[in-house]
Formats: structure tokens, sequence, C-alpha cells
């Protein structure tokens, strides 16, 4: 599929070279020289100001094809990372020029392989924060954090993105099955990763977990751009909701612990 080729050869930093030298848009040559910005001004004497990056819609299917591909490079919070953040790069510049792609590479495995805080969450809500002011950082990253809890992934568009590949990209083949699906029931890499290995029966170590992986990069990635987009035309509404029986034990639990996770992936209930 020459298309989606074409997407993942683009070579992210020659187009921000491009675009910096000005022969891209021709603004944001500006915005990096002079300290005037891309909607607004966000870089004064070469230091990023602390206040959310513009942002600008941008299409969640090609969020879906760089996170997938980026992944292989430097696991799954550097990818869904990687993904929004290029692409603002592309479409904005300026400030996104200043921002190191490969910053949270760290969360790869749930964090140096903790299994802690699912990376593709964890790069998603890094690349959220860049845009959007604290109040709503909660509200959109909530969201997403719920919506993965309770979504069976990976989903078929990213099986079919997968399946009309047949390219190689970073001198990895991809798997271009349908794979088996599973429900975190947690925003717990460990959670996830293991649901998925029980159901599917590969191994950790096997290359379908690691495109499984790819895969909800890709998911994540297309879902948070989907929920910015919204966002930034202001029809982003949350609707995320703790499971009855979460509810129940926060009835009583509210004060003497934190979170919202499903209370039953690690107590018994009483
Ligand atoms: C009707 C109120 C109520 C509900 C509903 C409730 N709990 Fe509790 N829970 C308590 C009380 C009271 C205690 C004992 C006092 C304490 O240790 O804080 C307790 C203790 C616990 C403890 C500590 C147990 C221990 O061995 O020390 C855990 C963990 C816990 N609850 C989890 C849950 C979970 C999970 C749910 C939902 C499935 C739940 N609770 C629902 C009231 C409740
Ligand atoms: C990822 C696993 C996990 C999840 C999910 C989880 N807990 Fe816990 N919880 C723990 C651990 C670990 C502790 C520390 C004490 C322990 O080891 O039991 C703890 C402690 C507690 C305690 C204090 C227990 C005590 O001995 O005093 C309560 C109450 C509690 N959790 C309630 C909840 C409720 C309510 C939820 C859902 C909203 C929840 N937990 C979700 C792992 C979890």
């Amino acid at each position: 599929m020459a298309e989606v080729e074409e997407v993942l050869k683009k070579d992210v930093s020659r187009r921000s070279f491009l675009k910096t030298t000005g022969i891209g848009l021709g603004v944001a040559a500006g915005a990096l020289m002079f300290g005037t910005g891309v909607a607004g001004a966000q870089t004064q004497g070469g230091i990023v100001a602390e206040a959310p990056l513009p942002y600008v819609d941008l299409d969640p299917e090609e969020a879906r094809l760089r996170a997938h591909a980026a992944y292989f490079r430097s696991g799954c919070a550097y990818a869904t990372f990687y993904a929004i953040v290029s692409m603002l790069r592309d479409n904005v510049g300026g400030p996104y020029n200043h921002i190191p792609l490969r910053m949270l590479g760290y969360g790869r495995g749930g964090a140096a392989s903790w299994g802690t805080l699912c990376g593709t969450l964890n790069g998603a809500g890094a690349a959220i924060n860049l845009v959007a002011p604290d109040a709503d950082v909660n509200k959109i990253l909530g969201e997403l954090i719920g919506w993965y809890t309770i979504t069976p992934f990976p989903s078929q568009e990213s099986d079919d993105v997968a399946a009309a590949k047949g390219y190689k990209y970073d001198a990895k083949d991809y798997i271009a099955v349908a794979l088996p699906t599973s429900v975190s029931n947690s925003p717990l890499c460990h959670a996830s990763v293991t649901n998925w290995i029980n159901k599917s029966g590969f191994a950790a170590s096997a290359p379908e977990r690691a495109e499984r992986c790819a895969r909800l990069c890709g998911d994540v990635a297309a879902k948070a751009v989907a929920m910015l987009n919204e966002w930034k035309t202001g029809t982003f509404v949350a609707t995320f909701k703790v499971s009855e029986e979460t509810a129940g034990c926060l009835s009583c639990h509210g004060s003497d612990q934190i979170g919202k996770m499903a209370c039953t992936s690690c107590h018994e209930p009483h």
C-alpha cells in the first residue's frame, strides 16, 4: 500500500529541517530564530515557554502509523509521544523543534520494564500535557486511561494497518496477521501484557507480543489525537465511568486510598 509506506518513510527530521529553514511553511524559522511563534509565540530567546503549546487538528490515522512504527525504535512510551509531537513538529514547528522526541523513552515496559503505567498512556499523557492546560489534562488523560482499561486491543484498525503493510521498517518485519485481543481492566503494563499473554498464548518474548504492543501504540496514539481534536474544537466530553463494583468499593474507600483502578483486580471483595 503505497500511501501507507509513504507516511512511514517521511523523514521527520528532514521535514522539520525544511520547516526550520523556512523552506517549509516559512513561519517556524521565524519562531526559532527570532523568538516569535506560530499561533502565539512560544519561544523567547530559545527557551520554550511553560504555557501549553499550540495544538492544531491532526490526523488520527497518521498518528496510528507513526506510533506503530516508532514502537520498534524505542518502545511504547516513546512511540505515542513521538507520533503526536512529531506531527506537531510538522504542522506547527516552532517550539516543538525544541522538544527531544526521545524524552519519553524511559516509559518503555511500564517504566524501565517495571510494568507500571502502560507506556502508551505515559507517552500520550506527556503529549497531552504539552498542549492542554492542567485542568483539561486530567479530563483528557483520565478519559484515555478509562477507555484503555475497557477496550479490547489490538483493534481491527491496527490489525488492518499491519496487514496492509508487507513492508519493512527499521529492518523489522511486521507480522501481517490479525492478533488475539484482550481487555486489560487496568492501566498497568503488567496487567495489560499479562492478560494478553494468557489470552493469546504467546510468550512475552515472542515477536507477536511486540507486534501487539506496537499496534496498541497505534490505537492509543490515534485515540489521543481524536480526543485532542475534539478538545480543540470544544466538543470533547468525558464519558468514562468506573464499574459499578469499583464505585461500590469507592463509596466506602474514597478517603483511605487513591485511585480509580478496578479494585478487585488486586483485592478480594469483602
Ligand atoms: C460498606 C463499606 C465498604 C465497602 C462497600 C467496601 N469496603 Fe473495604 N473496608 C471497609 C471497612 C469498614 C474496612 C475495615 C476498616 C479498615 O481497615 O479501614 C475495609 C477494609 C478493606 C481493606 C483492608 C482489608 C484488610 O485486610 O485490612 C481492603 C483492601 C478493602 N476494604 C477493599 C475493598 C474493596 C476492593 C471493596 C469493593 C469490592 C470494598 N473494600 C468495599 C468498608 C467497605
Ligand atoms: C494494582 C493493585 C491494586 C489495585 C488496583 C487497588 N489496590 Fe488497594 N492496595 C494495593 C496494595 C499493594 C496495597 C498496600 C497494602 C497491601 O499490600 O495490601 C493496597 C492497599 C489498600 C487499602 C489499605 C489496606 C490496609 O491494609 O489498610 C485499601 C483500603 C485499598 N487498597 C483499597 C482499594 C480500593 C478501594 C481500590 C479500588 C479503587 C484498590 N484498593 C485498588 C493494591 C491495589
